[in-house]
């Protein structure tokens, strides 16, 4: 097919023989994504540009435009959007602010890998509202940040060893994309280098045992997502941060909080602000950008010294690009301005959402459990309850996407695997709606199941 008869939506047959039958849709169809899927596959290695998107059921949806927290797909399928760009538009796809900040940015030109006025601007802003945040060096995405972090981190300690927590996801560079899942302490994917994580110790998240005995003066830095997000919206247990905090201060080791996802969306000043404990560093991305690609390294002074003196290279061609960095600053003053009403909304819509589906689960007797931290909600299948990341290894990963699918075809659009965001745009009527779609695929869900037993 070409890519000229994909562009006019009047050519793609509909009527042409679909992979799967089509009744198996309980209201969506996704003809026309699977045309531009078939197309894709030629010149684009898998269909995607980033691998998970595609594991999306019934089908990976193609997306044509969005507003506020709604998607539309190429076939006119609507959703409302709980994926939110992987986390990224906590303020929906099109807040005015920010928009128009884009539109100021581009109008003075690209300038790419120019000084501005952007730059001093948000690292003011983030000193403001970030606890740990005095000093900021700016990058393109988190993972990016993250092998900042780590630089700083041995820079300024002259050490190199580095302390991981398993389940926690730092990127996809290959020193720390490992250990990602519980019950594999491995690469994450072939074709990674075995000896690029060497210096890297694996620890049990959530418990300090361990730490105490392996944690010594050879470690530069311990990384931890202060709540694991990725693992499955586990909260921190009480006192855990502060004993990383009491440890490594007293090992003179460098504390990382990696926020790429935490940062302003579990509360103006990301986790350290919601569980009142302050890293050396941390690391910002997703919410930081609303959408547009930036990351960024905030750090105590002290710490970032070793960048403010000049002796560390801090290189990239497209750091600090001031559409990204206009953005930013759009985006933290919008939630500034909203702060006082926007997280506890976030809180409450989040927890809403997880105890409907619990409810949902217990009436049609479904093996799902849904838990949030926040607007963050995890869900699972396979298992009624979690008490901790030893439960990881009962979810099934597959009725996970089973429940997506199912949601997806009711007009929820989630991540794949099964976490969802809340924004600040999603409103009372779009919880109603949330409420009466999780009933029906639970339900739907529930009997499937039964059907297959
Ligand atoms: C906690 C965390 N750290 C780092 C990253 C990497 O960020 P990016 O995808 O922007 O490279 C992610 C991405 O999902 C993340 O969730």
């Amino acid at each position: 097919m070409s890519a000229n008869r994909l562009d006019k939506d009047s050519a793609v047959d509909l009527k042409q023989p679909l992979s799967q039958p089509l009744e198996i849709y309980d209201r969506h169809v996704f003809s026309k994504s699977k045309c531009y899927r078939a197309h894709a596959v030629n010149h684009l290695a898998y269909g995607v540009s980033s691998t998970p998107r595609a594991s999306q059921l019934p089908f990976p949806v193609v997306i044509d435009r969005a507003e506020g927290v709604h998607i539309a797909d190429v076939d006119g399928n609507t959703f409302l959007d709980y994926c939110l760009g992987y986390g990224p538009l906590l303020l929906g796809h099109t807040p005015k602010p920010v928009l128009e900040a884009v539109q100021n940015e581009l109008a003075k030109g690209l300038r790419t890998a120019s000084i501005h006025r952007g730059e001093a601007r948000l690292a003011d802003l983030i000193a403001e509202l970030v606890p740990s945040g005095a000093q900021s060096a700016f990058v393109s995405s988190g993972s990016e940040a993250i092998q900042l972090a780590l630089r700083v981190a041995r820079a300024a300690t002259g050490r190199n060893r580095i302390a991981k927590f398993r389940a926690n996801y730092h990127g996809w560079f290959d020193n720390l994309h490992i250990a990602n899942s519980i019950g594999n302490d491995g690469a994450a994917t072939i074709g990674q280098d075995p000896e690029a994580s060497h210096s890297v110790e694996l620890f049990d998240w959530g418990s300090t045992q361990g730490l105490e005995e392996q944690l010594d003066s050879s470690f530069a830095a311990v990384i931890v997502e202060p709540a694991a997000i990725n693992a499955g919206c586990f909260a921190p247990p009480e006192g855990f941060l502060q004993a990383l905090r009491d440890i490594t201060r007293r090992l003179g080791i460098v504390l990382i909080f990696d926020e790429v996802i935490t940062g302003f969306r579990l509360a103006l000043g990301g986790a350290q602000q919601r569980y009142g404990v302050t890293p050396d560093l941390s690391v910002l991305g997703k919410a930081l950008g609303a959408g547009l690609p930036i990351g960024a390294v905030s750090g105590q002074r002290e710490v970032m010294e070793v960048i403010a003196s000049g002796r560390l290279l801090h290189r990239g061609t497209f750091n600090g690009n001031p559409v990204s960095l206009g953005v930013g600053i759009a985006c933290l003053e919008t939630l500034k301005a909203e702060q006082a009403t926007l997280y506890p909304r976030l809180d409450r819509i989040g927890g809403a959402i997880a105890a409907h589906v619990n409810a949902e689960a217990k009436a049609h007797d479904a093996p799902i459990f849904a838990q949030n931290v926040g607007g963050c909600v995890q869900l699972f299948a396979g298992v009624t309850q979690m008490d901790g990341m030893a439960d990881l290894p009962k979810i099934d990963r597959s009725l996970i996407l089973c429940l997506t699918s199912k949601l997806l075809q009711q007009g929820i659009y989630t991540l794949p695997r099964g976490l969802m965001y809340v924004s600040s745009v999603h409103s009372e009527d779009d919880l109603a709606f949330t409420r009466q779609a999780v009933s029906t695929a639970v339900m739907q869900f529930a009997q499937g199941l039964d059907a297959n037993r």
